[in-house]
């Protein structure tokens, strides 16, 4: 069963082909040297780009894995949720490949594609506890079944990755900031950061209050003329973003008398996150599972890998397929 995904929710084009939980070929144009003179990612070039990259992408990738288009099996992709011009581009692509070649078209949420990078070389099977942590999103999830999701806690305010980035950029380190300021970040700093307090659901998080800390941090020592030590601010950073997500896992593991944790998302590359997660589990006697690096990030294997499970489901869209910014992993398409 040869599916081949197409992904472009942000500001990677990805595209492979794969078998089952195999990758068989896969392939990532990224965008990150243009976005890096702007400190982030500029919707309306990232859409350009898309559209210029994903036909030759795309042929690559078939060439990767020696095949024709007749032997594909269905065409899956990103449609939600993202850059909504982004997004468009491999709607609009896949729907194109999918119609010409006769094929099911299966529209896969992003985050579900993030949770399934986990299933690529593992033996990992629901029910199970997943912290979702990238740019745009950090959720506790449960995991009861391939297509099948509760969500038991959310982000009120900024995701994990964008607190990273934005308070990397304040420090003038370079686009996409949380991957820099992991590379940098030292430990032994005092730096005292706020902990957030949440009202009402003790699994949700709260970001916002660690970023305007880091900014009023850095303003006033630019005012009274003091130099940061950014290594050390980083690794304070870096260990109260780790508390936060931490804290809050233990209680949902507590709660749900879950035994297997997977992390996802562009965050789980983070070297402390995985240690620390890695660490929590062995002690509790829980199965822990994250992603190989390469495919933390945005990438097209994991959106293939979690097509093949939708399309068991019956989740094939139609050439009416559109995409949408926003939208729950809980939601099922149709
Ligand atoms: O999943 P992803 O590639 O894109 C979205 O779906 O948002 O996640 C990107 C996020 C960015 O915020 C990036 O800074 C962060 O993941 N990230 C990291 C690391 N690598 C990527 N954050 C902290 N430490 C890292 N090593
Ligand atoms: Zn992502």
């Amino acid at each position: 069963m040869y599916i081949l995904a197409i992904e472009s929710s942000c500001d990677d084009t990805a595209a492979a082909v794969t078998d089952g939980r195999t990758v068989v070929a896969a392939l990532t144009a990224s965008q990150v040297e243009e976005h890096v003179l702007y400190g982030g990612v500029v919707p309306e070039i990232a859409s350009r780009r898309h559209i210029e990259a994903i036909s030759g992408l795309t042929d690559a990738v078939l060439q990767q894995a020696g095949l024709q288009p007749a032997q594909l099996d269905a065409v899956a992709v990103t449609y939600a949720p993202g850059l909504i011009g982004s997004l468009l581009v491999g709607v609009g692509f896949a729907k194109g490949l999918a119609f010409a070649l006769q094929k099911p078209l299966v529209p896969v949420h992003h985050l579900r594609g993030h949770i399934a990078a986990n299933y690529i070389q593992t033996h990992l099977k629901p029910p199970f506890l997943a912290l979702v942590v990238s740019g745009g999103h950090s959720h506790l999830v449960l995991v009861n079944g391939y297509t099948d999701y509760q969500v038991i806690g959310r982000t009120r305010d900024d995701a994990a990755g964008e607190c990273f980035d934005k308070t990397a950029r304040a420090m003038g380190l370079p686009y996409p900031g949380g991957v820099h300021l992991d590379q940098i970040a030292m430990p032994g700093g005092d730096y005292t950061l706020p902990h957030p307090r949440v009202d009402g659901n003790p699994l949700d998080f709260s970001f916002s209050g660690l970023k305007t800390a880091v900014l009023n941090l850095l303003h006033n020592a630019a005012q009274r003329g003091e130099q940061v030590n950014v290594p050390q601010l980083c690794g304070c950073i870096r260990k109260t973003v780790c508390d936060i997500l931490i804290q809050r896992t233990q209680l949902a593991l507590e709660r749900t008398g879950c035994t297997t944790l997977a992390l996802a998302g562009g965050v789980s590359a983070n070297s402390e996150l995985r240690a620390r997660m890695r660490q929590l589990c062995e002690q509790r006697g829980v199965a822990f599972y994250c992603p190989p690096l390469p495919l933390c990030g945005d990438n097209a294997a994991m959106i293939g890998v979690q097509a093949g499970y939708e399309l068991a489901a019956g989740h094939t869209a139609g050439l009416d397929l559109n995409a949408r910014a926003t939208m729950d992993i809980c939601e099922n398409p149709f």
